[in-house]
């Protein structure tokens, strides 16, 4: 299929660019390259320029032939949305929605959207099943869910078809150490303590270790990169089938906590990695973990590669290759 993939320059959707290929597939990547890297995006098409374009996303749906739309452009900083909330509600919410308009006026019918465990905010129970229910606790995370609202009305009235695939935490990086994770600001786990380990950072901040967890630290559920691109397509192909829409939880159903991951960057990096206990932040539960069990039953996908030495492995490969992420190359 041709796929338009908005925001593949960036980390998540430049390896589904280049899992797309490598199924067959065509991607153009629409990206303004804000937060993205040109370089990220290999030899596919890179089309320069904002979803919210419509104009322009109606041009390249017409001279691509889109079948199918990957969307991952957004912006994706928790703290920044709480700060200037129209930044998120503009770029996360009314851009989707601009493109579901142009979507829907360019006849295309199936949509893969970027969501996010944070529609869930303080889940009651753990691990979380998709109908569990969805009361972000910030901006980014009620940005989102307004867009799969939006996405749930529509498919129930026109003939577009959707899946929202609500990622815990993208981490690692292609296997080819080519392409991974360069965000600026940076604000993820794995790549902080891996930037530790390179000495560019002094400690690594461990906000509150007296959870409710094994040991303290806050737990998460941390789904490789390549795990989630392979999901992308799946669900694609999926609905390509005739699927039925919905939301669809992107996780293992494994918890690791902050000084796992940290014990692991230091057996893999053989550097000490110090840590700084930080107080808590307001908002963070104490564990968050995916119940997968959906996207398995649906459409047959299940994390492969996201055990924590994988993860945490091909991380280290990328950062130790790129101390300075894209720039260097
Ligand atoms: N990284 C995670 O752990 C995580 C977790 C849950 C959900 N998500 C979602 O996954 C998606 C991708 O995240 P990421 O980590 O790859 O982020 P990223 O910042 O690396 O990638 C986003 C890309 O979108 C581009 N972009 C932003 N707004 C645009 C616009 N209006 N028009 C065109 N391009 C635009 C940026 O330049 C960037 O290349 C986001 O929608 C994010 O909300 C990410």
């Amino acid at each position: 299929m041709n796929v338009l993939v908005t925001g593949g320059a960036g980390y998540i959707g430049s390896h589904a660019v280049k899992a797309l290929a490598e199924a067959g597939h065509i991607p153009v990547v629409l990206d303004t390259l804000e937060h993205g890297h040109a370089k990220a995006v290999g030899d596919a098409e890179l089309i320069l320029g904002n979803v919210l374009d419509h104009e322009l996303v109606a041009r390249v749906c017409r001279q691509f032939a889109i079948e199918a739309v990957m969307h991952f452009a957004a912006y994706i900083e928790v703290g920044e949305s709480m700060a200037v909330p129209m930044k998120y509600y503009a770029n996360n919410t009314m851009s989707a929605l601009s493109l579901l308009k142009t979507m829907q006026e360019s006849g295309i019918e199936r949509f893969v959207f970027s969501s996010t465990a944070a529609v869930y905010g303080q889940p009651d129970a753990i691990p979380v099943p998709e109908d569990a229910p969805t009361r972000p606790v910030n901006v980014y995370g009620h940005s989102k869910l307004l867009v799969e609202q939006t996405c749930s009305w529509l498919a129930r009235h026109t003939p577009f078809r959707y899946a929202a695939l609500r990622y815990f935490n993208a981490s690692g990086a292609h296997a080819d150490g080519v392409i991974g994770e360069d965000h600026r600001p940076e604000s993820h786990l794995i790549p902080l303590v891996l930037r530790t380990a390179l000495g560019k950072r002094e400690a690594v901040h461990i906000f509150g270790d007296d959870y409710d967890t094994s040991d303290g630290t806050c737990v998460r559920d941390y789904i490789h990169v390549w795990d989630l691109a392979k999901a992308h397509i799946r669900a694609m192909e999926y609905l390509a089938d005739g699927g039925e829409s919905g939301a669809f939880n992107l996780g293992t159903g494994n918890g690791y906590s902050v000084m796992e991951i940290v014990e692991c960057a230091r057996r893999v990096s053989g550097a000490p990695i110090p840590v700084k206990v930080m107080p808590r932040r307001a908002g963070d539960p104490a564990s968050l973990v995916a119940d997968p069990g959906r996207a398995e039953r649906v459409f047959g996908w299940r994390a492969e590669c996201s055990d924590l030495g994988s993860i945490v492995g091909s991380a280290w490969k990328w950062q130790s290759a790129h101390p300075d992420g894209y720039s260097l190359d």
